[in-house]
């Protein structure tokens, strides 16, 4: 079966079955065109809460998946591809956060999206990257440990006041080996270029940035900037949708580190096997678990709005 015939039964049997497609912003461009939704962690969490169907085949990372699973234990949810693994969501173990909490009560810990479902369940609250900032000023806790993103928890300290942010010593392995110095050899190669970086890197290089933000916050500004071209400084399947979206302006991605394996696991062929039911890992969580994991994130969605 060739390409374009696979497009079109997986369509046929999208509609047949109720499924919707949810692809993050990462994924290979053949994925993100049979995508229902595409965008960055939050929208895509907080939509498969919301959404009308029976199954979402979520194209992403296995954490991004246990989390619309999370948010909507009715449906059934399907990873395409079974190994396609977040490096940073296991950077710390829920026994170590338990540890801290006993050792340190006055302390609440938030969590980034990018941890598993255990770690979800210990936390006090969520957080994304397009929404840490809000939640967290908008916590009445004083005392934060952030887990695991060290590079997120530095970035969003700085702009927090009043609030005691420490922060595990996790990272994301594509953003973190960015270097400033990369920046300074794109500016003098394309001069009037913005420089866009996602706040998982490291505080020299969103230093030296005209703009931090999301993946889809990375878009947006895009859009509305007057500027000729854009140095991305996040993951490379951003450019799709920046060239689509804004033809006549230029992109460059910051560095070729740049590429998250994971997130390029999934191929065409994939979500055909998940939808058709011949592939793929259907979410399975322990209700408890799942339970205690919803409750950080029914307090992000509370907390973001
Ligand atoms: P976003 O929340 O910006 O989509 O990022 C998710 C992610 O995994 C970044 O590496
Ligand atoms: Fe995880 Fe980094 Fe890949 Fe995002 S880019 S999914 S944080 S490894």
């Amino acid at each position: 079966m060739n390409d374009m015939q696979m497009i079109k039964e997986i369509e046929k049997i999208k509609k047949e079955k109720n499924i919707k497609i949810f692809a993050h912003n990462y994924q290979n461009l053949e994925v993100q065109r049979v995508a229902d939704y595409l965008g960055d962690s939050f929208y895509l969490s907080k939509l498969a809460g919301e959404v009308d169907c029976d199954e979402i085949i979520f194209c992403g990372v296995r954490f991004m998946a246990e989390t619309a699973k999370i948010m909507c234990s009715d449906k059934k949810v399907v990873l395409p591809v079974e190994d396609a693994e977040c490096p940073m969501a296991h950077m710390v173990k829920p026994q170590e956060v338990l540890a801290f909490k006993k050792e340190h009560p006055e302390f609440k810990v938030v969590s980034y999206v990018n941890t598993t479902t255990e770690l979800k369940a210990v936390s006090d609250v969520c957080v994304t990257s397009s929404i840490a900032e809000i939640v967290i000023n908008n916590m009445d806790a004083q005392n934060i440990l952030f887990i695991p993103d060290m590079n997120l928890a530095d970035y969003v300290s700085k702009r927090v006041k009043g609030k005691n942010i420490i922060s595990w010593n996790g990272y994301c392995p594509v953003h973190d080996k960015v270097r400033k110095d990369e920046i300074f050899a794109m500016r003098k190669e394309y001069s009037g270029y913005e420089v866009l970086v996602h706040p998982e890197c490291r505080r020299e290089v969103l230093q030296e940035a005209d703009f931090v933000g999301s993946t889809s916050a990375i878009i947006n500004y895009a859009k509305n900037s007057a500027a000729p071209g854009f140095i991305i400084g996040t993951e490379t399947g951003v450019l799709h949708t920046l060239k689509a979206e804004n033809p006549k302006k230029e992109y460059e991605l910051l560095s070729p580190s740049l590429i998250c394996y994971n997130m390029k696991k999934t191929t065409l062929r994939d979500v055909y096997n998940a939808v058709t039911g011949k592939g793929g890992l259907v979410i399975e969580l322990d209700k408890e678990l799942a339970e205690n994991a919803k409750r950080s994130l029914d307090e992000m969605v509370r907390l973001a709005c």
